[in-house]
């Protein structure tokens, strides 16, 4: 962590083959807390395929004190090594031999949850990106696979439970109450996919045939009083499992699928073969204590990590500039793996809110990077949404270009030709190209270029000859890497229709051969370029980028009433819920100008209307209705703006709500009323979308502010048999901004923290929901939160509910005193010594001052100064804060 240079920039065109290879790599942990050693011994060999044949062996590692090292079992003398704080080097080596360390760690000290660490009272492993060298000096890069033996030794009655990956061999008492467990893990793997656990866990015990009718033994592993929590995360295991059989034809390939649920864990889960580590915010589930978000994360992350058995474990990455490979590539799978589980059109909605709002805004900001970076400080700073949400955007656009069976042939492809290798992201485009015959080169623009491509569309309708026309003109903004005039055009997939005044009408495209259908893909390849249908019988209204086709921004000069007709008549589901967003939109923007103008403008009733209409609908799913309903959020708007005033955002979104809600007040009551209460809780997406229809109406009935309803809402808070109820109730009344509405919230509060203390998951959420609202008293608030016995900096869950969810919180995270920059500037400081991982992610929002006012501009710059100035600052929060003064 202590840095006497700049760190160094570590780039893709530098890649070279390893040097040397490791075959066997038999490892043996003697568990102790505050002193674990580590015994590897390795076999080594020469690469072929390595330029130097005559280099030294340079192994990563780090915090690691050496007991003993030794090279075919000959113990090294000082003068033919040399330790450097991130290495070590062997001058002169033969071969073929193999090395032997011995070193001591401290798992108990290890905050950073990198490499091994103590998690409450358990041990376990994080080796993804380069957490194996903390453990072992080691050939740490994802191109350097071997085969692992792993022997771990432990007290007998505290760690019970030890755990590694592959199949357990061999396993046997040992003096003073120690036992030991060995395993073998077949498979070859890099050094980021090992993983150890040892414990005193309970287990949920399962089993599932595979195609080929081999049984597998699956097995939860979690502290004993979360036992009752792992039923969905087993049922979303074993449909997980179906289902890349059914849809990519992929076996699982050990007799045992291990998960275990750690508490204290950086990130949502990890994919170790055969042992999958999970944050327990994303494996635990139960319908009292968890909410309907909740469950839905459970079950597409513990499909991601399962789905990684193939795409990132079978075939993994070359080097961490091809993170996208597994990551895009595997959020696109979960991605549809949940739309096969649930309502299909409402998982896009989710996905492509999180894309337009996080996504698009990492695109704009400072540290904006291409799906392949070319360059990076510190790995653990690229885990991003352009990684994996845009990667996983890209290759849903080859899908949609290649067609269902196609792509389906063309990652038969990737999976045959690479298997047990590590592979790259042209493997993967190359694979796709030969399925298809289609030329991929324009097409990687999407991997090479970084920054959020705006499509502008103008429309034309000559109706002499019933000709329409559609002019595409692209762009791209700049990044930090490139100048939007040196960028390229994309290759930009357009699903479309057009809407006539009685429905959808045939589209004839003669330039692409396309007729007889309403429905339809063009690729847009130029900067500027026109498609044109014929016999058109009347002025359509387009309906464009159906389904968010491409993560593109679309402009398109909708007039209202255009945008009510695709809301209430468009064949593409999603493009529904676009045009009521986009309505949404314009009002706001509307009310924003007049107050900035101090004309107070009233709120469109064409928008009105249409909500009536949507509420009084029963034909439409009610989980899209709710969507619909659901306002535009802060940070949506504000990627939107040009540039951000968050308390105009704030008002009139707000002032939005509470016209609507007052307008509305029967509709929304009736809706509400005639929605049921679901009785046996299930997470599916009949239930989901009922519960989320009637939790919609209770927000508005409790946001027209009339007493009634926040009685109402505190009855379903306290009577409510499920999360998910008990929860929205909850935090319709923290959120309300009426005084009235304060004894109601604080009452459900003091309730909630009573009912649910034992329950740190639970405790989060009311961390959050505190940290989240819009008031001046929130900052003290906080601060309180921080003090509270159930609050640590040192567990990642509860820094990201409190600290992350205030820095999210935009009218008081922006508080033109500074203040919530100031608060957030000393946490860094304070994390970046305990968890630079952390305290580098927790960071992004201060970054983003570009866009904000001069004012907020010049405190954002200060507090990142400050941080950059501190001494022994870590790379991660070196990279990002010094990309953020760029
Ligand atoms: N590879 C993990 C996933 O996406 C994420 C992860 C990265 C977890 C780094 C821990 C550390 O599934
Ligand atoms: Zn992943």
């Amino acid at each position: 962590m202590m840095r006497d240079a700049e760190p160094k920039v570590i780039r893709l065109q530098d890649y070279q083959v390893p040097n040397f290879q490791i075959t066997k790599t038999e490892l043996h942990f003697n568990l102790e807390p505050t002193e674990t050693l580590v015994t590897s011994k390795l076999q080594f060999e020469r690469n072929a395929k390595s330029e130097n044949k005559s280099a030294a062996l340079e192994l990563h590692g780090q915090d690691i004190e050496i007991q003993s090292l030794k090279i075919n079992g000959e113990e090294l003398t000082d003068e033919q090594y040399q330790v450097n704080p991130e290495s070590l080097t062997v001058f002169s080596v033969p071969d073929v031999f193999e090395f032997e360390c011995v070193g001591k760690i401290n798992p108990q000290e290890n905050t950073s949850l990198e490499g091994l660490y103590k998690s409450r009272s358990m041990f376990c492993t994080q080796c993804e990106a380069e957490g194996f060298r903390k453990i072992t000096y080691y050939l740490d890069r994802p191109d350097v696979m071997s085969e692992f033996t792993t022997t771990v030794e432990a007290d007998k009655a505290l760690y019970p439970i030890l755990l590694s990956n592959g199949n357990p061999i061999e396993k046997g008492e040992l003096d003073n109450n120690r036992h030991f467990v060995t395993w073998h893990d077949p498979h070859k793997k890099p050094a980021y996919l090992f993983a150890l656990v040892a414990g005193d866990l309970s287990v949920l015990d399962d089993t599932f045939t595979t195609s080929s009718g081999r049984d597998v033994a699956l097995k939860i592993f979690v502290e004993p009083k979360d036992l009752d929590k792992c039923d969905h995360a087993m049922t979303s295991l074993k449909n997980a499992m179906k289902w890349d059989e059914d849809v990519y034809g992929r076996e699982y390939d050990l007799d045992i699928f291990m998960i275990v649920a750690v508490d204290d864990f950086n990130m949502g889960a990890m994919e170790n073969k055969g042992l999958n580590i999970f944050n327990t915010s994303c494996v635990l589930a139960k319908a009292e204590t968890t909410s309907d978000t909740g469950f839905q994360r459970v079950e597409a992350v513990v499909a991601h990590e399962y789905f990684h058995n193939w795409s990132g474990n079978r075939v993994t990455c070359r080097d961490w500039f091809q993170l996208s490979l597994k990551e895009g590539f595997t959020v696109f799978r979960d991605s549809e793996f949940s739309a096969d589980m649930g309502s299909r059109t409402v998982k896009r909605v989710e996905d492509a809110n999180v894309l337009r709002t996080l996504q698009f805004a990492e695109d704009a900001g400072p540290m904006a990077h291409p799906v392949q970076p070319p360059s990076f400080i510190e790995i653990s700073n690229f885990y991003t949404l352009t990684i994996y949400e845009k990667g996983a955007e890209v290759v849903r656009m080859i899908h949609t270009l290649l067609g269902a069976e196609t792509f389906r042939k063309g990652s038969d492809i990737y999976f045959a030709e690479n298997d047990g290798t590590a592979a790259t992201i042209d493997d993967f485009i190359s694979a796709m190209s030969k399925a298809s015959g289609k030329d991929f080169t324009q097409f990687m623009t999407w991997y090479r270029q970084a920054g959020t491509p705006v499509l502008n569309v103008a429309d034309n309708y000559d109706a002499e000859n019933q000709k329409y026309t559609l002019t595409f003109t692209q762009s791209c903004p700049d990044t930090p890497e490139a100048k939007s005039e040196d960028k390229k055009p994309y290759l930009i997939p357009v699903r479309l229709g057009l809407l006539g005044e009685s429905g959808p009408l045939p589209l004839e495209i003669s330039d692409l051969g396309i007729s007889g259908v309403t429905d339809t893909v063009v690729e847009i390849t130029e900067s500027t370029q026109c498609i044109e249908f014929s016999n058109v019988s009347e002025k359509p209204v387009p309906s464009l980028l159906r389904s968010l086709s491409a993560p593109v921004k679309l402009q398109f000069d909708y007039s209202r009433d255009q945008l009510i007709k695709i809301m209430s008549n468009d064949e593409d589901g999603f493009n529904r819920w676009e045009a009521s967003q986009q309505l949404c939109v314009q009002v706001i923007q509307e009310l924003m100008s007049g107050r900035q103008s101090e004309q107070p403008v009233a709120v469109d009733p064409n928008l009105v209307a249409a909500f009536d209409r949507l509420l009084k609908d029963d034909n439409l799913d009610p989980a899209m209705v709710a969507n619909m309903l659901s306002l535009p959020s802060e940070s949506y708007l504000a990627e939107l703006a040009e540039e951000i005033d968050v308390d105009a955002i704030h008002q009139c979104r707000a002032q939005l709500k509470k016209t609507l809600a007052e307008e509305l007040c029967e509709s929304f009551a009736q809706r509400w009323q005639k929605t049921p209460a679901t009785v046996d809780y299930k997470a599916d997406a009949e239930q989901i979308g009922l519960r989320s229809i009637r939790n919609m109406c209770l927000s508005y009935l409790v946001a027209s502010g009339q007493e009634q309803w926040f009685g109402v809402a505190y009855e379903q808070f306290s009577s409510a048999n499920n999360m998910t109820d008990q929860f929205s109730a909850m935090s319709a009344l923290v959120h309300s901004d009426s005084e009235l509405a304060e004894s109601y919230a604080s009452k459900a509060l003091a309730e909630f923290y009573q009912q649910w203390s034992e329950e740190a998951l639970v405790v989060n959420q009311w961390f959050g929901v505190q940290a989240s609202k819009a008031h001046p008293n929130t900052l003290e608030q906080v601060k309180a939160l921080m003090e509270h016995p159930a609050f640590t900096m040192k567990n990642p869950n509860k820094v990201r509910s409190v600290i992350g969810a205030f820095a999210n919180n935009p009218v008081c995270f922006h508080a033109i005193d500074g203040s919530g920059y100031k608060f957030l500037a000393d946490q860094i400081i304070e994390l970046n010594a305990l968890n630079p991982q952390i305290a580098a992610r927790l960071l992004t929002p201060l970054t983003r001052w570009k866009k904000q006012t001069q004012q907020r501009q010049a405190l954002m710059i200060e507090e990142l100064k400050r941080i950059q100035s501190v001494a022994d600052l870590s790379k991660d929060v070196y990279e990002v804060v010094s990309k953020s003064l760029v």
